[in-house]
């Protein structure tokens, strides 16, 4: 095993799919770039089993989070929170000028459909949720939220899929959702830089009432352009042809396989941890692609030296937890057979620190 990232993002890239993104450029206003987007986004379709708008974004996913927020939000919005990335989207909410009714979980526990009650009331106009919170490791229960969500009162739904997306089956035709937010440099496997957003119809219908929107992140300009496979802005073109290349790669490899591999890698992990200080999520919502440690006496920054040492790296806590737990990220193209791999050395560098 050469040097490999086993991170939180950005995650280990193949170099085939490096090598992808050495292509002769071009320009993004040509045939070729056109035909270049329309493959991407038609293969983003195929494997997330959507039929939703997707339009992309030369941004980090925090862009589009943001978008969300300012195309679909005019005063006020709930935003759901059991860890730090929630939290953010909430602030996010806020720097916004809108008013940002919080629910707050506990970290370490899902968000459950009895903690809305009571929560929506037909002024919420949006409701933000995190999928896959990485900084505990929790990986909420998006269907059953949703529900609970729309059962008495219809806010749009805005999930934050950062660290689900290809990595567990959300199942989003069956959700309803409104916006649906990822980047590149996750369980897709590939360099960050470029960020894709599922949105629905009643989304661009509620943003031609939203004033302020700005330039940047305006779905309404997006989706015009998108409608001709043209980017609003300069599009990372070596990326898109890298994202091109991968979802082809993905889709060769088949959704249900790659489901069922991130779940595999993630029951390596959990086991070591169980051997070891535990985990911090509570069980039954364990993540698919990110495991929180709790780290008991173990010296983070000695482990990960260790690790370097022997060619993998893995992630600091994050957050209020930071100090208290270390994060191993299992997403992307890493195999069972290089979690086994860094969960062995995992187990020399700590038999060396004794
Ligand atoms: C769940 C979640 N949401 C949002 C973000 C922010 O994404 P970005 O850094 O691509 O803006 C991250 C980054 O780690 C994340 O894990």
């Amino acid at each position: 095993m050469n040097h490999t990232l086993f991170t939180v993002g950005p995650v280990e890239v193949r170099k085939e799919v490096l090598e992808s993104m050495t292509k002769p450029m071009i320009t993004h206003r040509s045939k070729e770039y056109e035909q270049l987007q329309a493959n991407v986004v038609e293969k983003l379709h195929k494997t997330l089993d959507t039929d939703m708008n997707i339009m992309l974004s030369p941004a980090s996913a925090s862009g589009l989070l943001e978008a969300c927020v300012r195309n679909g939000v005019k005063s006020k919005m709930l935003g759901i929170s059991n860890g730090s990335f929630g939290d953010r989207w909430q602030g996010i909410g806020t720097e916004n000028g809108k008013d940002v009714k919080k629910l707050n979980g506990e970290w370490g526990k899902a968000i459950k459909p009895a903690d809305l009650e009571g929560q929506i009331s037909d002024d919420i106009e949006a409701v933000t949720l995190v999928a896959n919170e990485s900084s505990t490791g929790v990986l909420n229960p998006v269907r059953e939220i949703v529900e609970a969500v729309r059962q008495k009162h219809d806010p749009l739904m805005f999930v934050d899929g950062v660290t689900a997306i290809y990595g567990s089956d959300l199942r989003i035709k069956e959700l309803d959702l409104d916006a649906l937010v990822f980047g590149t440099q996750k369980a897709l496997a590939l360099p960050p830089g470029l960020a894709v957003i599922c949105c629905s119809d009643r989304l661009l219908e509620k943003a031609k009432t939203v004033p302020g929107r700005g330039y940047y992140f305006d779905l309404l300009q997006m989706k015009k352009m998108a409608d001709k496979n043209y980017s609003l802005t300069t599009p990372p073109v070596s990326l898109m042809y890298a994202l091109d290349f991968q979802l082809e790669r993905i889709l060769k490899e088949g959704m249900a396989a790659r489901y069922r591999r991130h779940q595999e890698m993630a029951e390596e992990v959990h086991k070591w941890a169980m051997a070891h200080h535990g985990l911090f999520a509570e069980p039954g919502y364990m993540s698919h692609t990110i495991t929180v440690l709790n780290r008991g006496d173990i010296d983070f920054s000695k482990l990960n030296k260790g690790l370097k040492e022997r060619g993998c790296e893995i992630s600091n806590g994050y957050g209020n937890i930071k100090e208290t737990t270390f994060r191993i990220g299992h997403m992307g193209d890493l195999t069972v057979a290089e979690i086994r791999e860094l969960l062995k050395r995992m187990d020399e560098v700590l038999e060396a620190m004794k």
